[in-house]
């Protein structure tokens, strides 16, 4: 039964500040679709290609959903929003891939340090997940001003490219344009290789390079067109006539992989009862006030129905089980904010009971984290802490994670934080996160310096003090904020919280795939797919 007063002015009022959130949302991943602006796009256009998102649409089965990641990645940074790149799952032939799509249109799709983040975190969901990598190659390979920051470890690029291989979830390279350099080791270690006739130029090093270091003559065409690497050197399985023939050819090759699907059929599938579009005024914008998450979870699940396990025992922890889009899961949802120690041994049993039974965990984030106090350090809530982060971090079920508020101190460990490898994580705009809240950390560096200034004899400069906690406030603040996090890839998206059932039922299919199924297709060889 919801409680949500829908007329009320609190939900009125958090849904007006979500809007607001999620129209600068909108505003901050329109940069991204952008890619280079009008002159690179008009000029890509002109040599008749395709721009990566329109190569990715061409790519997937039609009106299938494309769960893009990071588009924010970048943010914040001194590189384009997205930065030059396009990752996300899609469906090929009903077959869910990761997608991994240079963007030529910025800085001729070089990689830059967010560009090598957006794309090993690619490699890694194709891995934990066992789904075929496909990349879209068009780049000028490493970002050569910051060519410190990615060169050493870039190497894994190519490395996760054959692991992937090894275990035998295919790779497969379409070659568009350049992949020069280092980036020739894409098609290079790839299971499966298609180049655009005239326009694919794979080559280790380029005409002027070649000059400088041999003396040698030669042109980009016999030194790594398509053609000759069809024809002459064997890098290219496949010659395509054009951009569509390529991503043709493509499709087909994930049609030969032999694939099963997730193999989870959900049969006839209730949603809520409630409107996904009342997730807009849940959370307040205040995180100091709480709300209740039982009111998101009936705006998610299937037919709202949530059964709670331990509903009368640790109260700021909600957990229980429920079924969306038909997939079985376990829901852990922070409703008060502060963990004690009750919550946290409740989300330790919660843990293992999933485990016992195969079912994925969903974490709704809204923690200010683990109480503290002498009567919580003497009751033992470093201890119980542990437990529950002990449970989250060997727990080998898959995890999905949504910060919808506050995500501070070590609540951000237990609640399947970045760091603790959830399949997935995303945020609402509303979110924060950060070791403690700004006015908390600026007031322990004033402490602390007091302290150190008495202990030196010295009088404490108050008005330094002043200054210093606005201004270490205002940056933690910022640092704290959604675009900021998912600029630095601390999480895979910024959502529309109206869109978290949908990006839920996206990511539980993904994760299907490696509990049936296709884990259990070749046994691995102990190589990737050597190229001959
Ligand atoms: N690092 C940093 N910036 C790069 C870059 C790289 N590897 N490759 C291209 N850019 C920049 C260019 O300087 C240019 O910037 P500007 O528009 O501000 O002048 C912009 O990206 C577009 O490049 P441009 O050469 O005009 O585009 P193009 O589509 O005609 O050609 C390439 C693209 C990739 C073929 C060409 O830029 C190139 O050969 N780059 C170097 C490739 C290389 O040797 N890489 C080695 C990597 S290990």
């Amino acid at each position: 039964m919801s409680r949500l007063d829908t007329s009320g002015d609190d939900y009125l009022a958090r849904r007006e500040a979500m809007l607001a959130k999620l129209a600068e949302l909108d505003a901050e991943q329109a940069k991204a679709v952008a890619g280079g602006g009008g002159k690179y796009v008009d000029r890509h256009r002109a040599r008749g290609k395709l721009l990566a998102r329109e190569r990715i649409e061409l790519l997937v089965d039609p009106d299938s959903a494309f769960l893009e990641l990071s588009p924010l990645a970048a943010w914040g940074s001194d590189f384009p929003v997205g930065a030059s790149v396009v990752t996300g799952i899609g469906v090929v032939e009903g077959v869910e891939c990761v997608l991994v799509a240079n963007d030529p249109t910025v800085r001729g799709g070089s990689s830059n340090p967010w560009t090598m983040r957006k794309t090993l975190r690619a490699a890694d969901i194709a891995f934990e997940n066992r789904l075929p990598l496909i990349n879209l190659v068009e780049s000028g390979g490493a970002d050569l001003p910051t060519q410190k920051e990615i060169f050493i470890p870039g190497g894994r690029i190519f490395r996760d490219l054959t692991r992937l291989s090894a275990a035998g979830i295919p790779t497969i390279a379409l070659v568009f344009g350049n992949s020069t350099a280092g980036g020739a080791y894409v098609p290079g270690m790839s299971d499966h290789v298609v180049m655009v006739k005239e326009r694919a130029k794979v080559f280790l090093g380029g005409p002027p390079l070649v000059k400088m270091a041999t003396g040698e003559e030669a042109d980009d065409e016999s030194l790594g067109g398509a053609e000759m690497h069809a024809r002459v050197s064997g890098l290219a399985d496949y010659l395509a006539a054009d951009e569509h023939d390529a991503l043709r050819i493509g499709r087909r090759i994930v049609k030969g992989l032999n694939r099963r699907g997730s193999g989870v059929s959900p049969g006839v599938v209730r949603g809520p009862l409630y409107d996904e579009d009342e997730l807009l005024g849940i959370v307040p914008e205040d995180l100091r006030i709480p709300f209740d998450p039982r009111e998101v979870i009936a705006r998610v699940v299937d037919g709202s129905e949530f059964d709670e396990f331990k509903p009368l025992y640790g109260g700021s922890l909600v957990t229980g089980w429920a079924r969306l889009h038909g997939h079985p899961i376990g829901i852990l949802a922070n409703a008060r904010g502060v963990l004690f120690s009750e919550e946290a041994q409740k989300a330790a049993q919660f843990i293992q009971l999933a485990n016992q039974v195969r079912v994925p965990l969903v974490f709704l984030q809204n923690t200010t984290g683990y109480m503290v106090g002498k009567d919580y350090e003497q009751g033992g809530i470093i201890k119980h802490g542990a437990m529950m982060i002990n449970a989250v971090a060997n727990s080998s079920v898959p995890h999905i994670t949504i910060v919808m508020g506050a995500s501070y101190g070590a609540g951000n460990y237990g609640m399947c934080g970045r760091a603790y490898d959830p399949r997935f994580l995303f945020t609402w705009p509303s979110a924060k996160s950060a070791v403690m809240g700004p006015a908390q950390l600026a007031g322990v560096l004033s402490i602390v310096g007091r302290a150190a200034a008495q202990a030196r004899g010295q009088v404490y400069d108050e008005e330094g003090d002043a200054a210093m906690r606005q201004l270490v406030e205002a940056q933690i603040e910022a640092e704290s904020l959604p675009f900021f996090l998912s600029g630095r890839l601390y999480d895979d998206g910024v959502i529309d919280p109206r869109d978290t059932r949908t990006v839920l039922g996206l990511c539980l299919s993904v994760v299907g795939n490696a509990a049936v199924g296709n884990a259990l297709v070749p046994e691995p060889s102990g190589f990737g797919v050597f190229r001959m």
